[in-house]
């Protein structure tokens, strides 16, 4: 049952198409994620929910009712953005208690909600404190907070984590984890971080030129793009790309020339008719470094060491490098020639139109 429905939105700034029919159910609860490359429109698709932007065309509902020429104040919608937007003025308390006193709430019932909001965010040693007189952290904090007290049916948040430090970002990021679960709001949720997306999604929403990519879970994300888009956007090293040379359908294998060897696919995993040249998707996890008789081999250019982890940039030919994950102890070195076998269970295919030509087996 869809709590937030848009349909066919467009949004046009003077020539600019920006939204070019967005259509997107959310349910009650649900935690969903906009990602997409600088300027697809996130950004544009939030105001637009939260009425700072006005559409040009197609609708969005709320809990069942048309708020698509509602003004912002009465959509019953809270947004917190990258640039806390504290009233610089005023301390903690009276910046968390804001919106509840213009909304004429009693002063009981104002001190007891931001005496809750306070508790669940750690602000009660701040609360007399000014925005200049905390941490950025603290002041995502307050500004959180501040969406909470107004007990919104929906959160909106436009890369709130972003003016961060790493270790701060991964420390909130688990804190609008919990938050959500305690809170059960719905939330969207705009970032450029992949991660922050893959683990605070139920479902992810991928934008490109001001449309909808595709929209799944992170791991059906991972697993079943639809795109090379989707496939080389999703995932940390990226997927590795290489051209096939050649097809020769065997009878129900495909053969697939690989730089000059050939791996083999099975037919019955391809959607459509056999196409004349394919790019072969795998990721550095599906691929595995072997002493000798694997299914390509390639000359070692660098190592990175993680610590958890290591990753192998390898040289094919002239033009084509892969990187292959490889456990964190291996002593790789520079130079090393290498053979590579390949987990062609998970090896995806692309046309030349960059759709995915190729169906992942069920339970792998
Ligand atoms: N007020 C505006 N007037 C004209 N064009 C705009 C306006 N706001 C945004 N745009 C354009 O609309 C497109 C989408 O912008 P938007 O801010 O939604 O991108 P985004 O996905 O949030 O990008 P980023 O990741 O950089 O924040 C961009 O090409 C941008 O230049
Ligand atoms: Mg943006």
């Amino acid at each position: 049952m869809s709590y937030l429905a848009i349909t066919e939105l467009q949004k046009h700034y003077d020539n600019y198409h920006a939204l070019r029919g967005i259509n997107l159910s959310i349910t009650e609860g649900e935690f969903v994620v906009f990602v997409g490359p600088s300027g697809c429109g996130k950004s544009t698709l939030l105001r637009t929910i939260a009425g700072l932007e006005s559409s040009t065309g197609g609708t969005i509902e709320l809990d069942g009712r048309d708020i698509t020429e509602l003004a912002s104040s009465k959509r019953d919608l809270a947004m917190v953005f990258q640039s806390y937007a504290l009233y610089p003025h005023m301390t903690v308390a009276d910046n968390l208690s804001f919106a509840l006193r213009l909304a004429k709430v009693s002063d009981a019932e104002i001190q007891e909600k931001v005496r809750s909001v306070s508790a669940s965010l750690q602000l009660d040693a701040l609360l007399e404190r000014k925005p200049k007189e905390l941490s950025g952290g603290q002041r995502q904090r307050v500004a959180i907070g501040r969406a909470i007290v107004r007990q919104p049916k929906v959160f909106l948040f436009d890369e709130p984590l972003s003016n961060l430090d790493a270790a701060l970002r991964v420390q909130m990021r688990l804190e609008l984890a919990r938050l959500h679960k305690k809170l059960g709001t719905t939330m969207i949720y705009v970032t450029h971080d992949q991660v922050e997306a893959m683990t605070l999604a139920d479902r992810v929403v991928i934008l490109n030129a001001g449309q909808i990519e595709q929209v799944g879970t992170p791991l059906e994300l991972y697993r079943q793009p639809n795109s090379r888009f989707v496939a080389e956007f999703i995932g940390t090293p990226k997927m590795n790309l290489i051209a096939a040379n050649k097809l020769v359908r065997h009878e129900d294998s495909l053969a697939i020339d690989l730089l000059g060897q050939n791996i083999m696919f099975p037919v019955n995993r391809l959607k459509g008719p056999l196409p004349e040249s394919v790019i072969v998707g795998i990721r550095p996890e599906h691929m595995t470094l072997v002493d000798q008789g694997g299914d390509i081999s390639g000359r070692i250019e660098l190592v990175e060491h993680l610590g958890s982890e290591a990753y192998a940039h390898i040289q094919l030919s002239s033009d084509q490098t892969i990187i292959v994950k490889a456990p964190a102890r291996s002593e790789l070195k520079d130079g090393q020639e290498v053979s590579i076998n390949i987990d062609v269970s998970e090896v995806i295919l692309f046309n030349e139109s960059d759709r995915v030509i190729s169906v992942i087996p069920e339970e792998a």
